[in-house]
């Protein structure tokens, strides 16, 4: 993810999806939350956030403007993630000046493919650079893992192991599929309930040196299936296609790595 200025004083970032081609739960910290060992990778899908700099005031003010899907339940106040990203590092950084926002939504929410966790992340960059901060990528690490587990993650730019409840990044070395399918049922999931479906008494599985179809694995599958069971037909569906189907974080969504890009084009569009 990287921060471009788009005329005079209007700032942007793509920031993309991401998929989990990994994930397993190794236990539950004494506040509820769930040690995580998972692999993410960005994809091309992507919002794209622009930021501009006020003097006039110290509010951050948020614009949503939809592409392709409503996002009814996008929140635009100060709930929603990136707005509260930009007013953290108003405040540890005692900025006085505010801020406008116009983010282009395209990443389904309730999807498990962090796209709110993605806004917060490229809002974090495009403060620091529209606002001169000068804070490096390790330094804006800790405001990170305090919005979201998935966050830190955004940050970077390649496939991470993240552990911990997500925020502790090492790269990931092994091989990965490069063209994924990624097909999004009109129901979303919640990541919280969908946590609170799982059981932890499967052994868990080590994480593979490579990430092939074979590999593929989320320890949540099971839960978000038993929440929204519409799911099972989805995938029989691409099955049917020779595709090997898995949900991506907390689902709704679903995705299947495929061997090259015309078969990509070609499943989507039958799927579609
Ligand atoms: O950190 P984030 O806000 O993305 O997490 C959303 C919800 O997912 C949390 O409220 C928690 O219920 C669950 N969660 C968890 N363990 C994690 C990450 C998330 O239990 N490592």
């Amino acid at each position: 993810m990287y921060v471009r200025q788009l005329g005079v004083d209007w700032f942007e970032c793509l920031a993309p999806a991401k998929l989990n081609l990994f994930l397993e739960v190794r236990g539950r910290f004494p506040d509820g939350y769930h040690e995580l060992e998972t692999v993410m990778c960005g994809i091309s899908l992507y919002d794209t956030l622009w930021f501009q700099s006020v003097q006039e005031h110290t509010n951050v003010e948020l614009e949503v403007v939809p592409v392709g899907a409503p996002f009814a339940d996008v929140p635009r106040g100060a709930d929603n993630l990136l707005v509260r990203a930009v007013t953290l590092l108003q405040r540890a950084q005692g900025v006085a000046v505010g801020a406008r926002l116009r983010l282009f939504k395209r990443i389904p929410t309730q999807a498990g493919m962090g796209g709110g966790s993605s806004d917060a992340a490229a809002a974090l960059l495009l403060a620091n650079q529209a606002w001169g901060l000068g804070l490096t990528r390790s330094q804006l690490l800790p405001f990170a893992a305090e919005l979201g587990s998935d966050v830190s993650f955004f940050l970077g730019d390649s496939p991470a192991v993240c552990r911990g409840r997500g925020e502790q990044l090492q790269p990931y070395l092994g091989a990965i599929p490069r063209q994924f399918v990624v097909v999004k049922p009109n129901e979303g999931l919640a990541t919280a309930e969908v946590y609170r479906e799982l059981s932890l008494d499967q052994p868990p599985r080590p994480l593979p040196a490579k990430l092939g179809d074979a590999q593929i694995f989320n320890r949540l599958q099971e839960p978000a299936l038993a929440l929204l069971p519409k799911l099972n037909q989805l995938m029989d569906r691409m099955r049917i296609l020779g595709l090997s189907p898995w949900i991506t974080g907390s689902g709704s969504a679903l995705f299947a790595a495929c061997a090259g890009r015309v078969r990509a084009l070609r499943s989507a569009n039958q799927l579609r």
